[in-house]
Parts: C-alpha cells; structure tokens; sequence
C-alpha cells in the first residue's frame, strides 16, 4: 500500500482526531494568537494553555534554558490569560474546524470545580485536569497524593458531559501505576495524559557555577531525556486500563520514530511540547510524515492496528 493511503486519523475517548500528533499544554499556547497559529497547523487538536482562576504573569525570567540539544528545563509558574479567556477563546477557535481541548490547574479543589463548570459549558471537545502541577501549598501533587486524587475525582466527575481526562505526573512505582489506574477506572476518567515534564530538576552551568533559571534554580525537564520514563508510563497505563480509557503519549516526542515508539506502548494520541516550543508549527507535519513513513515500513495499514504492539525480546 502507497503511503497516502495510511492515515494517522486516531480518537482520544470517542473524540475523532485528524492525525496522531498534536501540540501539548504549554508551549506556545497561551494567547489567542499561538492558539490560531495552532488552528492553522497540522496539530490535530488546540491544546490550550492550563488555565488558573485568575491571570497569572508566571515566574521572574529566565524560566526557560536548553538542555542537550533536544530538551528544555522550565520554571514558567503558569503564566496565562486565566480560565475565563480561553472559555471564550474556545467558541471562537471552533472555526478551525478541529478539536479544542481545555487544560486547567488550580491552586485548591474549589478552583479545580469552578473551572470544570466552566469549560463544561464552553466549546472545547475535552477537558485535561492537570494534576501534575501546581501543588496546593503545603501539600503534595494531586497527582502523587491519592487521597487528593480520589477528592478531586469526587467533585469534578458528573459536572457535566464532555469527556475529562487526567495529566499525570511520571510514575516510576508499579503499585502507584495500580492505583492510579483504579481511580480511572472507578472514577470513569476518559482519557489520560502521561507525562508532565519532571518537576524538580536542577541544570548548572559549570561555567558560571550559576543555576540556569530563576529562584532556587529548580526546574521541570522535558523533551527526548524524559521520553523512556513517558513511555514507561503510557505503556503501564494501557496494560492496567486494558483500552477502556484514551492515552495521550507526551515526553520526547521529537518525530515519526518518536511518536511511533509511544504508538507501540499503547498511545492512542502524542502531544508535542518540547519540539514545538524549540521550532515551529511545521514539527506537527513533520512528525505525522515520519509516523506515516514507520508504519508502512512496519507494513501497518493504520495507527489503530499497530497500538501497543511492541514486542518484548
Ligand atoms: C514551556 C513549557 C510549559 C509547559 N506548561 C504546561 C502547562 O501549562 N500545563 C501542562 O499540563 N503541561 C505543561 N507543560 C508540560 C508539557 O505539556 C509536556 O507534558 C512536557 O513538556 C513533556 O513533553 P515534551 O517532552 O514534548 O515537552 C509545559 C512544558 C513546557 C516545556
């Protein structure tokens, strides 16, 4: 079969999407200009920026500095137009013709329930809980605390009926893979998106003996360095979920081999986060070629027969 035959044409919990690759929460997603300059690309979907209560300008700079040549380290502190606007921004983005997908992170479990509301009744076709940043003050990550977890499930499950999907912080734990994928189960979660960059990383510049971005230097790292560990997790994930719920591959995708090693894992979908902020909008045309091109070296007709079939030695 001719390459144009194959498509990468995929769905993430019942919501069809173009192709396999889209852009991930963060990069270049903030302002209603990179979200049009999205609604142009071959990104299959508008990823939004994660939206607070209020607007946030974010951290002091610099908040972001390369490392190696495909990864990235920030300590951006959400900066975003806060939630109300890209509530509007979703009914205006719907031209596009494509999938809009809301991201919302808030500071405690009122705000998280307030935000649900609101992009329940907006225009985005799915919602993606991020869990996996910010932390309540003083407590742990929602995402690494379950007792939280299961709170925030409680309150936001049955706020509406658009799909609600969970980004998940990495997870390096079998029995923290098991009970997360429990209260997916239980809690009926649509999809989930594995991974967050990892928090807490620290870059030093041997040079200067400096940190490389602001504050205590502390920083999430991203981009090909975190891909193992996201693959890791998306492949635990699909093995515990069994298909019932959506995967969103994201961490190190940098291109067609990339995105078709999370394929093999199990994902039904990748984000792209580090690859875009690092270039532009044509890595998402890029990266859905070179997918094409592994499957039908594989001898794959779609993205659909080829999921999860990675082969153990
Ligand atoms: C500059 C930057 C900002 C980010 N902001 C968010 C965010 O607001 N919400 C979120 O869920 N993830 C955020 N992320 C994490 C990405 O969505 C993604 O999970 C992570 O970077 C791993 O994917 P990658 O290796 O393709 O970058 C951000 C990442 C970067 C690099």
């Amino acid at each position: 079969m001719g390459k144009k035959n194959i498509s990468t044409a995929t769905s993430i919990a019942g919501v069809e999407l173009d192709s396999y690759v889209c852009n991930a929460s963060g990069p270049k997603c903030t302002t209603y200009e990179e979200l049009t300059e999205l609604g142009r690309s071959d990104s299959s979907a508008i990823v939004m920026k994660s939206a607070t209560i209020l607007p946030r300008e974010g951290n002091p700079e610099p908040r972001l500095a390369r490392v190696g040549k495909h990864g990235l380290v920030q300590s951006m502190g959400l900066p975003n137009l806060g939630y109300e606007k890209y509530v509007g921004f979703s009914k205006k983005l719907t031209k596009f013709g494509k999938r809009i997908i809301g991201s919302i992170a808030g500071f405690s479990f009122e705000e998280y329930v307030v935000m649900v509301k609101a992009f329940q009744k907006s225009d985005v076709d799915l919602i993606e809980i991020n869990v996996s940043c910010p932390n309540i003050e003083g407590k742990s990550l929602i995402g690494r605390d379950f007792g939280q977890l299961r709170d925030l499930l409680t309150l936001t499950s049955g706020l509406g009926t658009k799909p609600i999907g969970l980004k998940l912080p990495q997870y390096d734990d079998p029995a923290h893979w098991f009970t997360v994928a429990e209260l997916v189960l239980e809690y009926g979660v649509s999809f989930i998106t594995c991974i967050n960059s990892i928090g807490n990383t620290l870059v030093i510049d041997p040079w200067t003996r400096k940190t490389v971005t602001s504050k205590n230097g502390l920083a999430g790292l991203s981009g090909e360095t975190i891909m193992p560990i996201a693959l890791a997790n998306v492949r635990a994930f699909y093995e515990l979920l069994g298909g019932k719920v959506s995967i969103f591959g994201v961490g190190g995708v940098i291109d067609g081999v990339s995105a078709f090693q999370f394929l093999l894992a199990g994902a039904d979908a990748v984000q792209v986060g580090t690859a875009f902020e690092l270039n532009d909008a044509s890595c998402f045309t890029y990266i859905n070629k070179g997918l094409i091109h592994m499957l039908e070296y594989h001898g794959f007709s779609s993205v659909e027969e080829a999921k999860g079939q990675l082969l153990y030695i």
